[in-house]
């Protein structure tokens, strides 16, 4: 497969490049620091430089085209404010779907967060809440889109714990918890190979289950 990663240098993104790379596919990845090239040719991708806070949607275009997916895994991250949440976890969420949708890509996997599509809850303050708000209209303007077979994935905590290969994955609600990137990215890699899964908004824990098997019980049935 041809796959672009947007937010290229993220930690998950990275992690889903070596695993697209080892099993042999083609890993384009956008990134904006020309500082991150080297690492994400040591993850097995090609960097190509694009600040998907300044880009419009036709240079994002250029760079998605032949591309058989897109996974979009930036964010705005720790340390950012409700600005930046507004025009990364948001702005530039949609503005890639906008490319991938000229480009003609269908693929389209957009990695949100648990609790995105709710109304945020009290005590957490505004960045958290303008997150959570900007998730969830990214989520939104995926689901309008005809032309592309999106998939929403919103995964718990994250940790840089080891991979574990358990997991659950399934329509919210599923609880709360926490999931490992390396868990999420090889999950990721396994939808990406599940053409027939789409247009689902699921949740993600590390669980019980192995990752092949729980992509494998999303598939329709019979397959
Ligand atoms: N932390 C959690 O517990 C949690 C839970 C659920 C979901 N998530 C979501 O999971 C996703 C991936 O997480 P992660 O830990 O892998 O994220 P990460 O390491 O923070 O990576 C995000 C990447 O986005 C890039 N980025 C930011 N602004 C950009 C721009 N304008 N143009 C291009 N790239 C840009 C960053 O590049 P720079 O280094 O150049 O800024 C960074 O490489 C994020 O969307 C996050 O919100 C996080």
């Amino acid at each position: 497969m041809d796959i672009v990663i947007a937010g290229g240098h993220g930690k998950i993104a990275l992690r889903l490049s070596r695993l697209l790379a080892e099993r042999g596919d083609t890993v384009r990845s956008l990134v904006r620091n020309p500082g991150h090239e080297a690492d994400v040719r040591d993850a097995g991708a090609e960097p190509v430089l694009c600040d998907l806070e300044e880009a419009g949607a036709g240079e994002v275009a250029g760079h998605l085209r032949g591309a058989d997916a897109v996974v979009f895994a930036a964010g705005a991250g720790p340390g950012s404010g409700a600005a930046r949440k507004d025009t990364v976890d948001r702005g530039a969420a949609v503005l890639t779907a906008d490319a991938a949708e000229r480009a003609g890509v269908r693929g389209f996997v957009q990695i949100s967060a648990m609790g995105a599509g709710e109304p945020p809850a009290g005590g957490r303050g505004e960045v958290w809440e303008a997150y959570i708000r900007a998730k969830g209209e990214a989520e939104d303007d995926l689901r309008r889109r005809g032309a592309l077979d999106w998939l929403i994935l919103r995964p718990g905590r994250l940790t840089d714990d080891p991979p574990t290969g358990r997991v659950t994955l399934a329509e919210p609600p599923i609880g709360y918890g926490a999931v490992t990137r390396d868990d999420v990215a090889a999950v990721i890699a396994a939808l990406l190979d599940a053409g027939d899964v789409r247009r689902r908004t699921l949740d993600l824990l590390n669980g019980d289950t192995a990752i092949a098997d729980a992509v494998a019980a999303l598939r329709p049935a019979g397959r």
